[in-house]
């Protein structure tokens, strides 16, 4: 839910809409659009090209697997151990020289502009918006004319939690005369991703999307892409297209596609499940991902570590959080509750004597008193949840 002070902000944001034959686009604060015309050298002493890249996130789609969580919140802004994903990528794209980005949606749109234009990063950020989805290539085709210029674009999936050295993903593509290149990952099982096949000079050999025959450990594309002009050239224009699927297995036939190994950490968020690991490996971590993830509860209220708990929660002297308790700004937890292993959003109030354990529960949520939720649940956003309520072990409780 979003607090008067930012709804009064995004009164004064008019963006400026562009036709376009899939979708419209509209740019916030002073993002430029306007291409870089020299080429991009490498500043020594900084490690930084000197020129900053246009970026593109990819963050339309539906997020079928995170109902009802995606509902009501675009997965840009799950929280990441109480931090918004856009948050956290911004600050990951800045880091890498990325200068203006351009989010590309569909599915709740109207909430992501909201919460941009209610932010300082807004000002670099622009929207794609598309009338239906185009799949993970389309938006790029769709989005072409706010990216002219020759320098090559930074392209992310909107589910991606890591530290990928996008400056080190840069140079290697500028160095090596590829049209695009990937950053891979090693995993255990590849099944449910696009596998890549790299030869010893890591030039990829073979792409091939979510393949059963994938079974087994691989270097998997990790989502995160550094592509020339001349690949958003190769999408058609005005229909879904699958980058994963019609682009990269041509660019690797042609050994135009490279891959960059990365060794760091690497989440896709992209369910449930997933979701759930990623914040309490996160947690468990115990990194700074941002440096205002702080927690400013008092010392005397019975929180055990690992958890987070974000800013402006209220918890009472009574009540018993942690460990793995993950608690997103301005929750409320009343006293005599329990909460473990669980995941809250922001907003969320739980009131006194309830248990809730392994779940997660949606933002704006109400919890009444005395409720048990069991194991497993996922509690939609912006609901309530009656008093004494039992939630079994594994329930989705939808609005
Ligand atoms: N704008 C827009 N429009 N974005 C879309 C659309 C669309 O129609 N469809 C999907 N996306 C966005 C999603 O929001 C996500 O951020 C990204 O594109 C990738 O889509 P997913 O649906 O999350 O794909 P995936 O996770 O199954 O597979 C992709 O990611 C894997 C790594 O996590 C592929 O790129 C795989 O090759 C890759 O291994
Ligand atoms: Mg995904």
């Amino acid at each position: 839910m979003l607090s008067g002070r930012a709804e009064n902000r995004v009164d004064s944001f008019l963006p400026k809409s562009l036709p376009g034959r899939t979708g419209r686009q509209e740019f916030v604060g002073s993002f430029s659009g306007k291409g870089y015309n020299n080429i991009s050298t490498v500043n020594p002493r900084t490690e930084r090209l000197e020129e900053p890249l246009k970026g593109l996130i990819l963050a339309g789609g539906f997020a079928t697997r995170l109902r009802p969580l995606s509902c009501s919140k675009p997965k840009l802004l799950f929280p990441i151990v109480g931090t918004p994903l856009i948050d956290y990528m911004s600050d990951w794209l800045d880091r890498g020289n990325v200068g203006e980005v351009i989010l590309a949606v569909n599915h709740l749109s109207d909430k992501l502009r909201m919460e941009v234009a209610a932010r300082k990063m807004g000002d670099r950020m622009a929207l794609s918006v598309e009338e239906t989805p185009l799949g993970t290539g389309g938006p790029l085709r769709l989005a072409a004319s706010m990216m002219p210029g020759r320098e090559p674009v930074v392209v992310v999936n909107g589910d991606i939690v890591s530290d990928i050295d996008l400056n080190g993903l840069t140079r290697a593509h500028m160095a090596s005369g590829a049209e695009a290149t990937i950053a891979v990952f090693s995993v255990g099982d590849a099944r449910p991703f696009g596998l890549v096949t790299l030869d010893s000079r890591d030039q990829i050999t073979g792409f091939e999307e979510k393949s059963p025959k994938a079974q087994g450990p691989g270097w998997i594309n990790a989502g995160v892409y550094v592509l020339n002009h001349s690949v958003i050239g190769m999408i058609p224009e005005g229909r879904a297209v699958s980058l994963e699927r019609e682009i990269f297995p041509v660019l690797a036939n042609r050994m135009k596609l490279r891959g960059w190994r990365h060794n760091g950490f690497w989440y896709d968020i992209g369910n449930i499940k997933d979701y759930v690991a990623t914040n309490m490996d996160l947690l468990k971590r115990g990194d700074q991902l941002l440096p205002d993830m702080r927690n400013d509860v008092s010392r005397a209220v019975d929180v055990q570590q690992p958890s987070h708990v974000g800013g402006h929660c209220v918890i009472a002297r009574e009540a018993k959080v942690g460990p793995y308790a993950i608690l997103s700004p301005k929750v409320e937890v009343m006293s005599g509750s329990i909460i473990r292993d669980t995941i809250l959003f922001e907003e969320t109030t739980i009131d006194e004597d309830c248990r809730v354990e392994g779940a997660v529960i949606g933002e704006g949520t109400r919890i009444g008193r005395g409720t048990t939720i069991g194991r497993g649940s996922v509690i939609a956003g912006e609901i309530v949840i009656r008093e004494h309520s039992v939630v079994n072990p594994g329930s989705i409780v939808l609005n």
